[in-house]
């Protein structure tokens, strides 16, 4: 246990990310307090406050201490509830069981995210976040310099809504530390743009599988009031499904901005464009997203 500058005590809980933060009373942060939170967090990657029983009202009042929030493009909430949440309710279907960083496919994705946890079984529905800084930093050398070269398509097929796509790189800066991590996810990522779909799809499975490993991870066992917070740029995260009765959760996400890479692109896209066959079908989806970016002549 740690003692922070406010005087809360922060708690480790794995050595790549994740600690628990008991002091803070998130609904009476005073400026110096969220800086201190924001500190922690961009240390910490992902940070939990149990006890702490939020409205959804303070819950956006919260969320806007860290930025300008953003509705889910999406999926829609409980009409009853500010536009700002999102819920998730496992009796309807809302159980995020796939790895992920939240709305990978728009251009700006979230920043960071910051969640309630209103109801939850006494045991299972745990949450996992990866550090994808720590999953890139221990790729060998070679591994690297290939992925800093790639850029990804992601979209919102997940949510059917498969036209809404965007490119990202593969490996990213994060704007406020500057290190690298790695930048694609089992939910939203369907294809690396420079290699083929073959060659993509088994480069995609490597790193997917890379990045869950539990040694790049934390898994984080609820009480309901706890919020938590994390940092899309470094981070994603899964929930367990292994669990039965109701888990509701609140979320908030704060407004994201351009996602930038270690290098220009260094590749062309990898079209097999020369002749049509029944492989096409393959490049179809990444062939309309890049014809329909290009400026009209
Ligand atoms: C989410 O993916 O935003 C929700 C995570 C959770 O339900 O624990």
């Amino acid at each position: 246990m740690i003692d922070s500058e406010s005087g809360w005590k922060v708690r480790p809980l794995s050595p790549a990310l994740g600690a628990e933060v008991i002091g803070p009373k998130v609904t009476r942060l005073k400026d110096d307090e969220v800086k201190e939170l924001k500190k922690l967090l961009l240390e910490h990657l992902v940070i939990f406050m149990p006890d702490q029983f939020l409205s959804p009202e303070a819950h956006v009042e919260l969320g806007k201490r860290f930025g300008p929030l953003e509705g889910h493009p999406n999926l829609s909430s409980d009409a009853e509830l500010p536009q700002e949440i999102f819920e998730l309710k496992a009796s309807k279907g809302g159980i995020a069981d796939e790895w992920h960083t939240d709305l990978t496919f728009r251009s700006s994705p979230a920043i960071m995210s910051i969640m309630h946890i209103v109801e939850c079984p006494e045991f299972g529905g745990d949450t996992l976040w990866s550090s994808t800084y720590a999953a890139y930093e221990q790729l060998s050398s070679p591994m690297k310099d290939l992925c800093e070269g790639l850029t990804a398509l992601h979209d919102a097929h997940p949510h059917n809504q498969p036209d809404q796509m965007a490119i990202h790189p593969v490996v990213r800066f994060h704007p406020e530390t500057q290190r690298r991590a790695l930048y694609v996810n089992q939910h939203f990522t369907r294809r690396i743009v420079e290699l083929s779909a073959e060659e993509s799809e088994a480069i995609l499975k490597y790193l997917l599988g890379w990045i869950s490993q539990p040694k790049f991870s934390v898994r984080y066992r609820w009480r309901p009031g706890t919020v938590c917070i994390w940092d899309n740029r470094c981070t994603q995260h899964m929930v367990l499904n292994d669990f039965s009765g109701e888990r509701i959760i609140q979320r908030v996400t704060v407004t994201g901005d351009k996602v930038f890479g270690v290098d220009g692109k260094k590749y062309k896209p990898a079209l097999n464009s020369d002749r049509l066959s029944a492989q096409s079908r393959h490049d179809r989806q990444l062939f309309m997203h890049l014809k329909n970016e290009q400026p009209s002549s």
